[in-house]
């Protein structure tokens, strides 16, 4: 397949193939886990955002896998890379590979050494995991420890962080992730901001409730607050909401939950999961601000989970954090670090910023997209629809005309091309979206 030649056709979408094997997936799957149509033939041809399904279907794929393959399919930086490593030896994937010496390939310790160079200043300590939920559930596990007898958490209203009952617990956009559920203790919500341009004066988002620009965060923490500050944990927020609708917050708003933070010493975890690994044009969504968080939650692009923080942070008793797949098999922890080589060696993020910014123009000035709102930063790209039934109906067209997307929110459309997008692409990519919508 020529990445410059490429076109997405498609014969039938979801194809006989395809369907044949979400069912014989779908008998043994939990059921709440049948969601895609999308059947991937990792054998066929396949490049940047392009790929194969098992029908023939050449695809556009702008989910890049819920921005779990930030860099595409077959990326050359990582193939080569790869090809260095013997995949075949079983040894080589043993499970508890921390001290593992791979020569020139990078390993676990590797990654951690990459990570900390990335991370904000400061950030010199890695724990590493194997999901987002999990480096979620001990960046609150390491400030509970830090701050003896803390029994408070604050949350955002429209958060995601994961689905273990830790993680679950600060959740708060669908219901269904948290029902019945048994939750931790002493975890407070407060709202999120989601207008770009809202300060104190304009606020719409119930952040800040009046023009004196004391927010619900300083309400819920003052003096006549309903929680000691002195008792609370951390404040975890994801500096652009995923699941909860692609909320981009503002400047205000996040200063305030920095002023707020820093007042009170109290540790502001940035979940990153999504935000993270240039996806925003910066290394991490928090960089877009002028915030500076104590703990960063990573996961997705990096193939494996992280938390990653100042040392004081992190418990010292050997086995108070541990795990048996940290970091998962040296593969994993490989892809990790090599993906963030790559997307340092080729501007990726920078890239990203600019094709985002470039796919959010044309969908909005598009006359035939009916979206009652584009937004994005750098290539986090969402496209709000009136409804939610018009949100689905388009999803179901774009794959149905060869560009896979997905739903976050009630009624929005995200956009998650490879950070190596092309402006060809980028093109081909709208042009199948307002295919879609004309259907
Ligand atoms: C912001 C955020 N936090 C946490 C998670 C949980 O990650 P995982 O599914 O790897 O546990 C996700 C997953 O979508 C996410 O988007």
């Amino acid at each position: 397949m020529d990445r410059d030649t490429a076109e997405p056709t498609v014969d039938s979408f979801p194809g006989p193939r395809a369907r044949d094997r979400a069912s014989r997936h779908a008998a043994v799957a939990a059921p709440s886990t049948h969601v895609y149509e999308f059947v991937w033939d990792p054998t066929a041809d396949a490049i940047g955002p392009y790929c194969t399904d098992v029908d023939g279907n050449v695809l556009l794929d702008f989910t890049s896998h819920v921005a779990a393959a930030p860099l595409g399919y077959n990326n050359p930086h990582l193939l080569a890379r790869l090809d260095e490593f013997d995949l075949v030896d079983p040894l080589k994937f043993a499970g508890q590979d921390f001290y593992a010496d791979l020569g020139d390939l990078p390993g676990p310790t590797e990654l951690m050494e990459r990570l900390t160079d990335i991370a904000p200043d400061g950030h010199d300590t890695v724990f590493l995991s194997n999901t987002g939920a999990e480096a979620v559930e001990n960046a609150i596990k390491i400030c509970y420890d830090a701050r003896p007898g803390a029994e408070y958490g604050i949350t955002f209203e429209g958060s995601f962080h994961g689905r273990t009952l830790g993680a679950l617990s600060l959740n708060r956009s669908k219901a269904v992730h948290r029902r019945g559920f048994p939750e931790i203790a002493g975890v407070s919500s407060v709202p999120f901001c989601e207008d770009q341009t809202c300060d104190p004066s304009t606020c719409s988002c119930g952040f800040f409730p009046d023009e004196s620009g004391t927010s619900w965060l300083r309400r819920r923490l003052g003096p006549d607050g309903s929680i000691d500050p002195e008792s609370v944990a951390y404040v975890i927020l994801e500096p652009v909401q995923g699941e909860g609708g692609y909320r981009i917050p503002s400047e205000a708003f996040m200063a305030e939950v920095a002023a707020v933070c820093g007042e009170y010493g109290i540790p502001l975890i940035a979940d990153e999961i999504q935000t993270g690994m240039g996806r925003t044009g910066e290394w991490w969504g928090a960089d877009n601000y002028a915030i500076e968080p104590d703990v960063l939650a990573v996961a997705k692009g990096l193939r494996v989970g992280a938390t990653v923080g100042r040392e004081e942070l992190f418990p010292d008793q050997t086995g108070r954090l541990s795990s048996t797949w940290g970091g998962g098999d040296l593969l994993s922890s490989m892809v990790g670090a090599l993906t963030i080589d790559a997307i340092q060696a080729e501007n990726l993020r920078q890239n990203a910023r600019k094709r985002g910014d470039e796919l959010a123009e044309l969908l909005d000035t598009s006359p035939i997209v009916d979206a009652i709102d584009v937004r994005n930063l750098g290539s986090l790209v969402a496209v709000e629809f009136e409804t939610k039934a018009r949100r689905d109906e388009m999803v179901t067209a774009c794959a149905k005309a060869g560009l896979l997307t997905l739903p976050c929110g009630l009624k929005t459309i995200r956009l998650l091309p490879p950070l190596d997008v092309r402006e060809r692409e980028i093109a081909q990519a709208v042009a199948r979206f307002e295919d879609a919508a004309e259907v």
